[in-house]
């Protein structure tokens, strides 16, 4: 902590030394350059959600005095969905002392967890930061680890569906198995979908080469469809829209960037702004907070969105009530 608040003081001290402008300045400028505040972010995967949680995170840094190049150094890394690259990614910015490492997605935060004990980490966009093994304790977290959780409203989004196809026996889900943030939604849904009397048809994939064929397999056993809040549904989105479009299957998703790419609704939370939520987050750690006394915050504000051009194309109506509660219509 001790060390952060140098680093603080030091930056005060090269505002005051350019104010002066002396020849000498520019030598001290250069010393201190690798005191700046080294912020690590580690994204997942790439897809729409978690780029947009990503400039959420930057834009409140900003907001809060911290910008890149300035008085922070904002090392982003991709982990392209691999878990190697996650660990590479990790254990770079913990020999590189990062001042606080922000993940973005489940599996980035597991892996940064697993490779510090002490640098402090801001999980963004967790399901479940428990059953992730990243906290014991939303409330009291305890350890290193603190975040925003996203867990979505599950059975909202299942009744949304319903409402489109209130006479379906089955419905179809899938999500991948590395995904613990997926096992918890999935396990509330069909809780709820069996409380109905709905039959569930469940299909899992590994990663998202796989996608293609298990959607198409299941699209042809099933009334309707939901997929959750899952990484690597969401990247392979497309796909899945089109195998929906030539079944006409209606597909209700877990997260509004999906439903524009091609799904027909959802109820869910605007992640540029659970990323400026995370960005505040780190910039009270930078401030000198620590994590194990940040308690887990919840992402705010699910609201309805709708694919209007996809249930045109799959010539399925929207209905009323739905059409008035929305908050975007693609
Ligand atoms: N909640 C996911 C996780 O814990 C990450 C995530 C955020 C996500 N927004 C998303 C996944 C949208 C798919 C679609 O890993």
């Amino acid at each position: 902590m001790k060390k952060r608040i140098m680093k603080l003081l030091s930056l005060g001290m090269v505002g005051v030394f350019f104010a002066g402008c002396s020849a000498s300045a520019a030598s001290d400028v250069s010393k201190e350059k690798d005191d700046t505040l080294k912020v690590g972010i580690v994204q997942y995967v790439e897809h729409q959600s978690l780029d947009d949680i990503y400039r959420g995170i930057v834009d409140e840094l900003t907001a809060e005095g911290y910008e890149d190049g300035i008085n922070i150094e904002i090392d982003y890394q991709n982990g392209q969905g691999d878990q190697s690259n996650l660990k590479t990614i990790s254990s770079k910015f913990v020999n590189e002392n990062s001042d606080v490492i922000v993940a973005i997605a489940t599996p980035a935060a597991q892996a940064v967890a697993s490779e510090t004990t002490e640098i402090p980490i801001i999980g963004a966009a967790i399901t479940d930061m428990v059953s992730a093994g990243l906290v014991e304790d939303i409330k009291q977290p305890g350890g290193n680890v603190t975040g925003v959780s996203d867990m979505a409203p599950v059975e909202e989004q299942i009744d949304i569906l319903m409402q489109f196809v209130p006479n379906a026996k089955k419905i179809g889900i899938a999500y991948c198995t590395n995904e613990v943030n997926s096992e918890v939604q999935v396990k509330t849904a069909c809780d709820y979908l069996e409380s109905k009397g709905i039959e569930t048809v469940i299909t899992t994939v590994t990663n998202s080469n796989d996608v293609l064929q298990a959607i198409s397999t299941l699209a042809e056993k099933v009334d309707g469809l939901y997929i959750p809040v899952d990484n690597t549904m969401a990247s392979a989105m497309p796909t899945i829209s089109t195998i929906c479009e030539e079944n006409k299957l209606p597909i209700v998703t877990g997260a509004a960037a999906m439903v524009e790419q091609g799904a027909l609704a959802t109820s869910a939370f605007d992640y540029y702004d659970t990323g400026k939520q995370v960005g505040k987050m780190a910039a009270r750690i930078l401030e000198g907070e620590n994590p194990k006394d940040m308690p887990v915050e919840l992402s705010k504000d699910n609201k309805i969105y709708i694919n209007k051009t996809f249930a045109d194309i799959i010539g399925i109506e929207i209905p009323k009530n739905l059409m008035e509660e929305a908050y975007e219509i693609y």
